[in-house]
Parts: C-alpha cells; structure tokens; sequence
C-alpha cells in the first residue's frame, strides 16, 4: 500500500487549480442511467471513487470512458442488471446513488446495503422511506435493499428528517421518471444536489426548487442524455485552503466558486487567514498566529462535515482553546487520535473535540482512516517539525487528484513511495 512521507515543516507558496467535485459527478453518473443515449460529462476529476463508480455502472451494463477529464457514458443498449453487488458496494458507499435510477428506469433495484463506515454508522432509511412514497415496495434480502415497482413509480410526498444530501438525490433521481407530481420537503441545498437538478432539467426532467429546501418535481416519460461540466470541488478548495492556514505562506486558488466555498472562508479568517478574491483567483495568506475557533458542522449552507477534520488540523496550532462540533456525524473524529500522534492535544466528547493549541507538531507515522481525516493528517504533516509518514493514502485517493504533487508544486516536501 502506497504512503506518503512528508517533511516538514514548509510554509506553502503558488498556484494551484481546483478540480471538478468527486460529490458532484458520482451522483451525476448514477443519473446517466435514467436517460437513453450518450451522456457526456466534462471536468470530471480522475479519482479511485469516479473508476469505481465506473466499474459500477459497466456492472450494470453501461458503457463507460474517462479521458482527459470526459466521461462518456453510453445507455443505448439499455440496462443489463439491476444489482449493485456487495463487493462493489463495500467500496464505495456512494453506490447507493444507483437504486433510485435502477428503480425509476427498470422497475426493480438490488443494492447490497451499505453498512457503516469508518467513523460509525451511516444510515440509508431516508432512501428507502423516500422511495417508498413513490409507490416502491422495499424489502430487505440477505443483505441486499430490495425495491421494486412493476407498474412503475408515482410521484409522492415525502420530508427528509434529518436533511440528507444522498436521499434527495436518490429520490429526486427517481421522481423524475415518476408518474405525476413529487413534493420533496426538507431537501439538501448542497451545490452537488443543485447541479444534479440542473443537470437533470438539461435533459428534460421538470424540477422546481432547487436551491431551496422544497422540491417539485413533475415527472417525465423519458430523459435526453446528460450534458453537464462538473462543479469545482468546494472541498478540495477548502483544503487547499486550509493547507495554508496549517502550514502559513500564500497561494493563489484557481476555478473555485466563492458561493460555494462562502461557508468554509468566515472559519478559515477567523483561524487568522486572509483571503480576497483577485479576479477569477482566491488568494489566501497567513503570516501571523493561529487563533482559535469554534466550529458546528451543518447542512449547507453551513460549515460542511468534509472540513472539520482539515480545520482541526489547523486548530491543533492555535493560540488557545477551538471547540468543534460535528452536528452531521457526531462520530467523526478517528482523526483526532492521529494528530495526537502528532503531538496535538485534543479531547474528544459527545460529538465536541475540544483542541488545545500547543506551540508545535511533531512529525510520526499516523495511519489514515477515512478521505477527509487523511487529508488532515497530511496537512498536519507539512506543518509538523520532521518527517511524517501518513500510510494507507488509498483513502486520500478516493477523492483528491494527485495530491502529493499539486502540493509540492506549492513547496510541501511531500512524495509518495509505493509499498
Ligand atoms: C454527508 C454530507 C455531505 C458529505 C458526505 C460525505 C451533509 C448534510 N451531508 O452526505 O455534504 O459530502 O457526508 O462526507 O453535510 N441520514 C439518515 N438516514 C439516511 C441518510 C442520512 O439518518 O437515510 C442522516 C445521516 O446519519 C447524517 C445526516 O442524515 O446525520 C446527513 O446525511 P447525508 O447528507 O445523507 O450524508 P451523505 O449523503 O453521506
């Protein structure tokens, strides 16, 4: 398994582009199955998870490419399976994305249930409930959500409780080939869930609301192919970003949209960065100290749970006490113990870390645990005195390109060695 060493500590210095969001294209390759035809999607980033979503699909029988950033995604010859099967599954959770188009466009979905993750248990019964009130019968069989609709799927109403960027975009996915009106209370307004809609609508689906937390969706009998460019990746910005307010010094962030990242930049100043925007460039700097801060992870557009554990890094630093709260998933914190490795402080209760700033990290070999906390760890690493070493980069893979080198283009000393 390939790790990164790390040397450090270097203050970060350069340009640097942001990619097209890995929580932006998995749904969007999902919905490539409700339309006929060829769907084409463009600034898709090249990530473990955008392959196995691939893999996924070729599965279900789509034909599939990525090249240079385009993924071309053929349904011509309609569906083969409705199974996502476990060992797919257990990969990657997004593939829960499928049963609502597997539903919608055959009648009948079989997704290997999910299961929890590394941080704790990641429930999936909005998708279900929400499917449901569409006329689904579902069931569970050996492991497997089963969903089915032989006269086919009618609108519905359903309210998500609590907001859930998957089960509205799950449903939402759904209801556009349903039979009649959906009203979907209570819905993500995450940018990734509005490009699905917009992308939608592009084919043909009639989706009012989005960007609001009510959705109307008039079903349709068909859908055209996807043609859509994938949003930049708000949380690679946010961790770029973050980079600098780990590790100091100033980069210049390309092809990132300020409504998106809004939530994230008021925690970064308040950490002590300075960021303005310079035409169609974010640039961000910290000369002086880390001061702490107080964090509470919600749905957008509040701060997102994907940089809790990038800001906790940064807190690690701080001149005093931060308190971060993730409201989303209290048990997300594997990361607080691996950058106590490196010499953080930090206790964790009732979904609170609560980090106490020391003066300096230290660098040891950490293990990464999940996507985001090992893009904490790293960022960890380039502040820290010495040499680190993060293993089990796989995670870090899933959902940033070529990190290791878009970071020592910013002066990290930072390189993979393959293991
Ligand atoms: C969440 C984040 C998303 C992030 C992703 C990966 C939010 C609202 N969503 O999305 O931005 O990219 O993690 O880190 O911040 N829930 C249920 N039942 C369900 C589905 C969800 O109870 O069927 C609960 C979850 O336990 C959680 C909340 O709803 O507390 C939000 O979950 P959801 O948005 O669905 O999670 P993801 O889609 O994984």
């Amino acid at each position: 398994m390939d790790y990164f060493v790390i040397e450090g500590p270097t203050p970060l210095d350069g340009d640097v582009r942001v990619a097209g969001a890995k929580n932006a294209v998995l749904p969007l390759m999902a919905a490539a199955l409700l339309c006929r035809g060829e769907s084409v999607i463009t600034n898709v980033p090249d990530l473990r998870d955008t392959r196995f979503f691939l893999d996924l699909l070729r599965e279900l029988g789509v034909a599939g490419e990525l090249g240079a950033g385009t993924l071309r995604l053929e349904t011509a010859s309609g569906v083969r399976s409705v199974t996502a099967p476990y060992d797919i599954v257990r990969k990657m959770r997004a593939s829960i994305y499928v049963l609502g188009p597997l539903l919608a466009a055959c009648g009948e979905a079989r997704v290997s249930k999910p299961g929890g993750c590394a941080w704790g248990p990641r429930p999936v019964d909005l998708h279900v409930a929400g499917l449901a009130a569409l006329g689904a019968e579902m069931s569970e069989e050996h492991g497997y959500i089963v969903a089915r609709a032989p006269g086919g799927l009618r609108g519905g109403r359903y309210r998500f409780e609590p907001v859930s960027v998957g089960a509205t975009c799950n449903v939402l996915m759904a209801a556009a080939l349903a039979r009649g009106e959906t009203t979907l209370e209570n819905c993500a307004c995450e940018p990734e869930v509005v490009q699905l809609g917009e992308a939608l609508v592009g084919a043909g689906a009639r989706v009012e609301g989005l960007g609001t937390r009510t959705l109307h969706i008039q079903g349709v009998d068909e859908l055209q192919p996807l043609r859509c460019a994938v949003i930049p990746d708000r949380i690679e910005a946010g961790t770029f970003l973050a980079a600098v307010a780990v590790a100091g010094g100033r980069i210049r962030l390309a092809g990132c949209r300020l409504d998106h990242v809004a939530p994230i930049l008021g925690v970064l100043r308040d950490l002590g960065c300075e960021i303005r925007a310079e035409g169609d460039l974010l640039v961000a700097e910290r000369s002086g100290p880390l001061r702490p801060v107080k964090v509470e992870t919600e749905p957008f557009p509040g701060f997102p749970t994907d940089m809790q554990a990038q800001v906790m890094a940064a807190a690690a630093l701080a001149d005093g006490v931060s308190f971060i709260t993730d409201t989303i998933y209290p048990d997300r914190f594997t990361h607080a113990a691996e950058l106590e490795r490196l010499g953080a402080n930090i206790e964790v209760k009732n979904g609170t870390a609560t980090v106490i700033g020391v003066a300096a990290l230290q660098g040891a070999p950490v293990m990464a645990t999940d996507l985001r906390a090992s893009a904490a760890l790293v960022l960890a690493g380039i502040a820290a005195r010495g040499r680190t070493e993060v293993r089990r980069v796989y995670h870090i893979d899933r959902g940033y390109e070529r990190i290791e080198e878009r970071l020592a283009a910013l002066g990290a000393r930072i390189e993979r060695v393959a293991g």
